[in-house]
């Protein structure tokens, strides 16, 4: 009951868990296995959070040790694995060995990125191909051993972009393309994996307060242009972000596939 405290966004969900359990919209996520990678912290510590709270069988992947295996700690079964997204073959062996457990993936979210700020005059060809290690390449190698270890009935993929796609800023070119990229990669996917009942949806968060947005980048001055920008004032926080990650993975969006969900409260409406 203790998480119930926490202000992360994520109350009602654990109070329907809590409170409800087997509740229909959820129950289906029950004994899953959910792959998440970079688990450790922000949105994808949400995530391994929420999804471990319904009943789901999560394994998550960060390059942060200490951070992932506190985690790993906190929940009731969630299991870490270290590794570095940029290196093929770890991240083959992850999934393999995730789907080795119960002999099969039912849903993978790929949310591990890098949003550096970086002078376009001076950005290096080594920090640009640095980012489309972590932001795309790694959800193509990720998506591609993942897929045949679905069942039969499918599943769902979740590729994370971002709202910087919507709203074009700055010092921002390598990142902005790399989610750019997942768009499309996300509708390609979903044709090819249709024929095998695997959902494929993009989830395109706002500016979230993560620790590291806070810590980073956040300025009074920035939390002001987003209560003046978005259609509602409040500023988003991570759980909101896995609320709807969970929504994308549960047969609750059974008809929805190639879709990209901007979760940003309506700040890419403000044009
Ligand atoms: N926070 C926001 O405001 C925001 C806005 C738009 C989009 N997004 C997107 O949401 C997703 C999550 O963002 P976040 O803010 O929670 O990020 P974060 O930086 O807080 O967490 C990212 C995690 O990925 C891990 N990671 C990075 N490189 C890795 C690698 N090579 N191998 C393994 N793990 C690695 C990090 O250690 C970290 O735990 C990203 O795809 C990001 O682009 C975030």
């Amino acid at each position: 009951m203790e998480s119930l405290e926490k202000s992360d966004g994520l109350q009602d969900f654990r109070i329907v868990t809590v409170f409800l359990s087997g509740v229909v919209q959820l129950k289906d996520l029950s004994g899953k296995r959910v792959l998440i990678t970079g688990g450790a912290n922000g949105i994808g510590k949400s995530m391994v959070e929420a999804f471990d709270a319904t009943g789901a069988m999560v394994s998550f992947c960060d390059i942060n040790s200490s951070q992932g295996n506190a985690l790993e700690e906190a929940t009731k079964c969630a299991k870490f694995t270290l590794l570095d997204l940029r290196v093929e073959d770890q991240v083959r062996q992850w999934i393999d060995q995730s789907a080795e457990i119960d002999g099969r993936i039912d849903v993978l979210i790929n949310n591990a990125a890098s949003d550096p700020r970086i002078e376009f005059e001076s950005m290096t060809v080594e920090q640009w191909d640095d980012l489309f290690a972590r932001n795309i390449r790694a959800y193509f190698i990720a998506a591609q051993q993942a897929s045949p270890r679905f069942p039969a009935r499918g599943g769902a993929m979740i590729n994370f972009s971002s709202i910087t796609v919507h709203k074009s800023p700055a010092k921002m070119e390598a990142y902005v393309s790399t989610k750019a990229a997942t768009i499309g990669l996300t509708q390609s996917l979903a044709r090819e994996l249709g024929p095998r009942n695997i959902r494929v949806n993009t989830l395109s968060p706002g500016w979230v307060m993560t620790d590291r947005q806070l810590e980073e980048f956040v300025t009074p001055e920035v939390k002001q242009m987003l209560r003046r920008e978005q259609c509602i004032a409040e500023l988003i926080l991570p759980g909101e972000i896995a609320k709807v990650a969970l929504f994308l993975a549960s047969d609750m969006s059974s008809a929805i596939t190639g879709q990209e969900f901007l979760v940003d409260r309506g700040w890419a409406c403000s044009g």
